[in-house]
């Protein structure tokens, strides 16, 4: 891949604007590639025809919209690869567990597993390809400040036992890269640095396999109140999924996005078993499974929306070792 380049590389664009920019959530060339001019006018103070000269020195300048022959697509489809769960139920649910390529988003209400699904896949992206991983690293984009170190270590702890090995923690820690997000703008910003970070990586034995975002809708749902900004909403959402399927086809990385079902039905997704987010992210999302509470330990997961699996159900455990059958 080419250098990446700078907002301040676009004609047009100053200090002021470049900032004016980055704080709207237009932090990356391919960002603003895909606005509209009014769009891009409105945040940075600047005229239209301003900002459609920018927009189409960023649609060169990032080679977006264009298209690409079937065989070109075909050679990168070949170089998908999975993530194991370390559960065969779930894994056979996922054929053989998440894909890189694609987004999967796991919704469903608290204490569902979601985030401790997230720590698992952490883990087991490091795992070497025949042991269900892609000798990886990871990067999580924390919203709620629910990351746990002491919790990979009782992973990798689980695995180890499992396996009959030693691995050391630290190890496993250090490939993972973990950013807090402090509001929704922040939290688009930082797929721009996990691609600055998987740029880094790439050629080395541990380039960037896995992207978790674990809360995506949380700061959007809590930021967001009202219709009137609704439409704001949906279309900050719609970038930064955008955002995060072109990393994942990038870097050849899976995407682990969580999401909430509607806990207390409000005014626009009123159906307290929907997620949040609506079509947005429905659409976006290459897979989307549904996260339920069973007895003690047991989860069930359901896979609603696959481009190609069938429609099913898997119970799988979250154990102090990490997520079993
Ligand atoms: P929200 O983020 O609140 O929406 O929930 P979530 O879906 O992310 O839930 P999370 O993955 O955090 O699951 C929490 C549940 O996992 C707890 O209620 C426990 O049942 C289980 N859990 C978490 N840590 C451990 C652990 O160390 N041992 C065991 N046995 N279970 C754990
Ligand atoms: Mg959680």
């Amino acid at each position: 891949m080419a250098e990446r380049k700078g907002l301040e590389d676009l004609p047009g664009v100053g200090p002021a604007t470049a900032e004016k920019l980055k704080e709207a959530g237009y932090g990356s060339i391919e960002a603003i590639a895909v606005s509209s001019s009014s769009e891009l006018a409105g945040v940075a103070d600047i005229g239209e025809s301003t900002a459609q000269k920018i927009i189409n020195a960023a649609r060169q300048a990032a080679d977006v919209g264009g298209f690409e022959t079937g065989d070109l697509v075909l050679e990168r489809r070949k170089l998908v690869g999975k993530i194991s769960f370390g559960s065969r139920a779930l894994d056979d649910l996922m054929d053989g567990g998440i894909e890189t390529q694609a987004i999967s988003e796991f919704y469903g209400e608290f204490g569902s597993g979601k985030t401790q699904v997230g720590h698992q896949m952490a883990v087991n992206v490091q795992l070497p390809k025949e042991e269900g991983g892609l000798g990886g690293s990871v990067v999580i984009i924390d919203t709620e400040n629910t990351f746990r170190p002491e919790r990979i270590t009782q992973m990798v702890m689980g695995l180890a036992s499992m396996k009959g090995v030693e691995y050391d923690p630290g190890e496993f820690l250090k490939n993972i890269h973990v950013a807090k997000a402090y509001n929704s703008n922040h939290q688009i910003l930082l797929v721009d640095t996990a691609s600055e970070l998987a740029n880094k990586l790439k050629d080395t034995d541990k380039p960037v396999r896995l992207l978790i975002v674990d809360s995506l809708t949380a700061h959007f749902r809590a930021e967001y109140v009202g219709r009137g900004t609704l439409a704001d909403r949906q279309q900050k959402l719609n970038k930064h999924m955008h955002d995060l399927m072109k990393f994942s086809n990038l870097y050849n990385a899976a995407i682990l996005v969580t999401n909430q079902v509607m806990s207390k039905p409000d005014a626009f997704f009123g159906d307290p078993t929907k997620p949040i987010g609506g079509h947005i992210v429905g659409h976006t999302a290459t897979f989307r499974l549904y996260l339920r509470k069973s007895k003690g330990e047991k989860r069930i997961a359901r896979l609603v929306d696959s481009p190609n699996l069938p429609e099913g159900e898997a119970i799988f455990s979250v154990t102090m070792e990490g997520i079993k059958d």
